[in-house]
């Protein structure tokens, strides 16, 4: 099967991915406890949401939770628990108010009853906007998303509704996390250190990738103008050449 033709080239990211990291390395060198640090992370999330939507980025995922942080010490992930049932609480009005769509990936289930219904709650409530696509993933993990796809289409194969000769790449690419929207154009990781982390395997496939030193409490604006101008100047090509990139934008920039 022919693979889909690259995305027109765009100076502006159609999504961007975020793995926000280094909260606890921040509070550290303040001599201030992790959770500190978490709270000052919030606040960064608000600041990224603010100019994500003032630029029309029309898609934004934020790694919130790892399905490998629920292994962190109990005092840890508690509180954390309690930031994000707080933050949802205060937050989700704005996001509404302001056209943002928000989704939760991941393992929902682990979570709480109070934090999985106020989940479903801003769901819900902001189905219908179209300012933007927030997704948090939560209790996230690459291999498990693509794990939980190929068991569905194991479930259709079993019960005699599908042939495995039909799974392919983009059937098994409509089951996993975000299947709705783009691929992620732009992947951005603070704190410094260069890896993936079981952020979202599958969908990254073709992402550009930006890391920065800068710990996710400190990412501001400047940081993020700093990465969407790498991406700007960033040559994707999919597997082509250079050539063969150049042709096609001049295809498609002709009348
Ligand atoms: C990222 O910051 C937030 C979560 C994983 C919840 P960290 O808590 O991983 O901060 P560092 O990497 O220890 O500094
Ligand atoms: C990735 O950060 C997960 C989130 C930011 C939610 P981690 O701090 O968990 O990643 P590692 O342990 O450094 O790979
Ligand atoms: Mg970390």
């Amino acid at each position: 099967m022919p693979s889909a033709p690259p995305p027109l080239p765009s100076a502006l990211p159609r999504h961007v991915a975020i793995i926000m990291d280094g909260n606890g390395r921040w509070a550290q060198q303040r001599r201030r406890p992790r959770m500190i640090g978490h709270r000052a992370g919030a606040r960064a999330v608000n600041r990224t949401i603010d100019r994500c939507l003032e630029l029309g980025i029309p898609a934004l995922t934020l790694f919130a939770f790892s399905s490998e942080n629920w292994g962190r010490p109990d005092d840890e992930v508690q509180a954390l628990m309690k930031l994000f049932l707080h933050a949802l609480d205060r937050e989700v009005d704005e996001l509404h108010r302001r056209g943002v769509r928000v989704r939760f990936i991941g393992e929902r289930e682990r979570f709480g009853a109070s934090l999985v219904s106020r989940m479903q709650l801003a769901e819900q409530r902001t189905v219908d906007n179209t300012a933007m696509t927030l997704s948090i993933a939560a209790s996230y993990g690459g291999r498990q998303d693509i794990a939980r796809a190929a068991r569905t289409l194991a479930q259709e194969v079993a019960a005699g509704r599908l042939l495995p000769e039909q799974i392919d790449e983009d059937l098994l690419g409509s089951h996993v996390a975000l299947a709705d929207i783009p691929a992620p154009d732009l992947f951005i990781r603070t704190g410094g250190d260069t890896r993936i982390s079981n952020f979202l395997l599958w969908q990254l496939a073709y992402t550009e990738l930006w890391f920065t030193d800068v710990l996710w409490p400190d990412f501001d604006t400047d940081q993020l103008q700093r990465a969407l101008d790498t991406y700007a100047g960033r040559e994707r090509r999919f597997g082509l050449t250079s050539a063969q990139i150049a042709a096609l934008a001049t295809e498609t920039s002709s009348p």
